[in-house]
């Protein structure tokens, strides 16, 4: 089959040394720069804004996966779409009228993502699924960086593959918060085609050959 998609999440490296640590991402074969956004309303925790998207889309030509947890994201899509953002991921809990966020973000000439918390059911993007480049389905509560799995995202991703056949088979699923070499292999097998990962690669005694383990290749 396709190799795994793999996205290493910025919010665990080093950031007294941002540029090294995406060239180390992008040494290491990620398909994807995972950019968490956090504004302290929609997840308890503040992390960057724009500013910093921009200055890791000067260091990579990879593509820049952008997680708005964020409330009233139409604010700001257009900053991060200007910022070099190629995906914009929203939370559906965040969009009140989440048809129009991603029409948003479809304009702008960016890939939409719609992104749902562990608590949300995946029935619930039926209405816009056909509309969209990818869906991050979170397996942890967004917030923190190096939480635990839950196991209840497995399920979850086999009936949002199920889905996907049906109505939008190149739509990509991705699985956010949790994951590890250990894991990586059931989340894959249950339908996911981008991994993201934070601790599991930027905190490994040995991140390229974590990067390996994760995508499947070793
Ligand atoms: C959680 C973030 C995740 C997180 C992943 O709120 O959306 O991207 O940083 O980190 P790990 O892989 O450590 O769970
Ligand atoms: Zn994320």
């Amino acid at each position: 089959g396709k190799t795994t998609l793999l996205a290493p999440s910025i919010l665990s490296a080093d950031f007294t040394n941002l540029k090294a640590s995406v060239e180390l991402a992008e040494k290491a074969g990620a398909d994807w720069m995972h950019c968490d956004v956090m504004d302290g309303i929609f997840v308890p925790n503040i992390t960057f804004g724009s500013f910093i998207v921009q200055a890791i889309k000067q260091c990579t030509s990879i593509v820049i996966d952008t997680h708005l947890m964020i409330v009233d994201p139409d604010k700001y899509i257009e900053d991060f779409a200007k910022a070099g953002s190629d995906q914009i991921t929203v939370h559906l809990e965040a969009c009140p009228h989440l048809h129009r966020t991603i029409q948003l973000i479809k304009s702008l000439g960016v890939k939409a993502g719609v992104s749902i918390n562990p608590a949300t059911p995946v029935s619930l993007l039926e209405p816009v699924l056909a509309d969209l480049d990818l869906v991050l389905l979170m397996s942890v509560n967004p917030g923190f960086g190096g939480q635990k799995f839950i196991p209840g995202a497995i399920k979850k991703i086999m009936q949002l593959d199920a889905m996907r056949m049906e109505m939008n088979p190149e739509m990509v699923i991705a699985v956010d918060g949790g994951v590890t070499e250990e894991n990586a292999a059931m989340i894959v097998d249950a339908g996911a085609d981008a991994l993201i990962a934070g601790t599991a690669f930027f905190r490994a005694p040995d991140p390229v050959a974590a990067a390996k383990k994760l995508k499947g290749l070793e």
